[in-house]
C-alpha cells in the first residue's frame, strides 16, 4: 500500500512528496524531529512530544510551521488515512529551503519544511524483546554537546547501531567520561534493590518523553528514583537494567558488554513499569 504522507500543507502519496536539494535539513542536518507512538489508533503522549518539539525549535531559533492544534489534526488525519492501529508518526521540521547553500541561517521569512509520515507496526506493544530483553554493548559517546535538542543529526547513533549489529547484539549504550549517557535512541536505567537509577537531565541526554512519564508513574507507585550517573560496571552488577523510548516503551536489558545483568533475564521492575506505562498511556491516548 502506498502511504499518504504530509508535506508543507499537502497530503500526498509518498512517491510524490519531494523536498528541495537546498533544504537545510538535507544539507546541514538543520532540522528537528519527534516520534509519537500510536496504539489502538490513538496517539500516545502527544502533548509531551509537542512540548519538546517547541523547545527544540526555540533552542535553534527555528520558526514553527504551525500550531499544536494543527499538528494534532495532521497526526490524526495520517493515522486515519493510512489505517494505522499500532505504529508511529514521524514528524520533522527543517529550516527550509533558502535556494542555495550557506552556513549562516537564512532570513527569518524562509518557510520551514514540515514533513510527517506514519509507520505501521502491528503489535507494537507486544514486541518479543519485552520478554527476552535486549543485549547491548557500550561505545564512546562522541555526539555533539546539545543532545537535549532532538535534531536529525543521527549519523553517530546509526554508526553505533551498526557496531551493535557487528557485535551480534541489539543496541549500544553511550559512555562519556566513564559514565553512561543514554542508548542510541533511548534513555538508559538500572535497578538496584528497590531503586531505579537513571542519569539526571542536562544537555548530555535527550529529555525523553517516555522517561518523564515512567519516572512519574514509578514515584506514584512508591518506587524510589535516583537521578544520577552510573558506570557500565555498576550496570553489570545491578539487579536489572532497562531502556525507555516512544517506540520501545519500557524494554529490559539483559546483557551489557557480554556480562549478564542480574539473572540475565528480563527483570520484574522493568516488567511492572512497562505494564503501568502502557495501561496509563492507553487511558490517556488521544
Ligand atoms: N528516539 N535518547 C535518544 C538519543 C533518543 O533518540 C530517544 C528517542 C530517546 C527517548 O525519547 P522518547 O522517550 O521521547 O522517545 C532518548 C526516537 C524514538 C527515535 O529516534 O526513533
Amino acid at each position: 500500500m502506498t502511504r499518504t504522507v504530509y508535506l508543507n500543507g499537502d497530503y500526498l502519496p509518498e512517491t510524490e512528496a519531494k523536498v528541495s536539494i537546498f533544504d537545510r535539513g538535507f544539507l546541514m542536518a538543520d532540522g528537528v524531529y519527534e516520534v509519537t507512538s500510536v496504539l489502538g489508533g490513538k496517539l500516545i503522549d502527544f502533548a509531551g512530544h509537542c512540548a519538546r518539539l517547541r523547545r527544540s525549535l526555540a533552542e535553534l531559533d527555528m520558526a514553527s510551521p504551525c500550531t499544536d492544534a494543527e499538528l494534532l489534526a495532521i497526526h490524526r488525519e495520517l493515522v486515519s488515512v493510512n489505517d494505522v492501529t499500532d505504529g508511529m508518526v514521524y514528524l520533522q521540521v527543517t529550516r527550509g529551503n533558502p535556494g542555495d547553500r550557506d552556513f549562516a541561517y537564512p532570513p527569518a521569512e524562509t518557510k520551514p519544511t514540515l514533513v510527517l509520515f506514519t509507520q505501521n507496526k502491528p503489535g507494537l506493544a507486544d514486541s518479543p524483546s519485552a520478554k527476552t530483553g535486549l543485549k547491548v554493548i557500550s561505545v564512546p559517546d562522541v555526539r555533539w554537546g546539545r543532545r537535549d535538542i532532538k535534531t536529525v543529526q543521527l549519523l553517530y547513533p546509526s554508526m553505533a547501531k551498526m557496531m551493535a549489529k557487528a557485535a551480534h547484539v541489539d543496541d549500544a549504550w553511550f559512555v562519556e567520561d566513564g559514565m553512561v549517557t543514554e542508548g542510541t535512541s533511548n534513555n538508559a536505567y538500572i535497578v538496584k534493590g528497590n531503586k531505579i537509577i537513571t542519569r539526571a537531565l542536562s544537555n548530555d541526554i535527550l529529555h525523553g518523553i517516555t522517561r518523564a512519564a515512567v519516572l512519574r508513574f514509578a514515584r506514584e507507585a512508591q518506587m524510589e528514583v535516583e537521578e544520577r550517573n552510573f558506570t557500565i560496571e555498576e550496570a553489570q552488577r545491578a539487579d536489572e537494567a532497562f531502556i525507555t523510548s516512544a517506540s520501545a516503551f519500557v524494554t529490559p536489558v539483559v546483557e551489557i558488554d557480554g556480562a549478564p545483568v542480574g539473572a540475565g533475564t528480563a527483570g520484574k521492575v522493568a516488567a511492572r513499569l512497562r505494564e503501568i506505562y502502557l495501561e496509563e498511556m492507553h487511558k490517556a491516548a488521544i
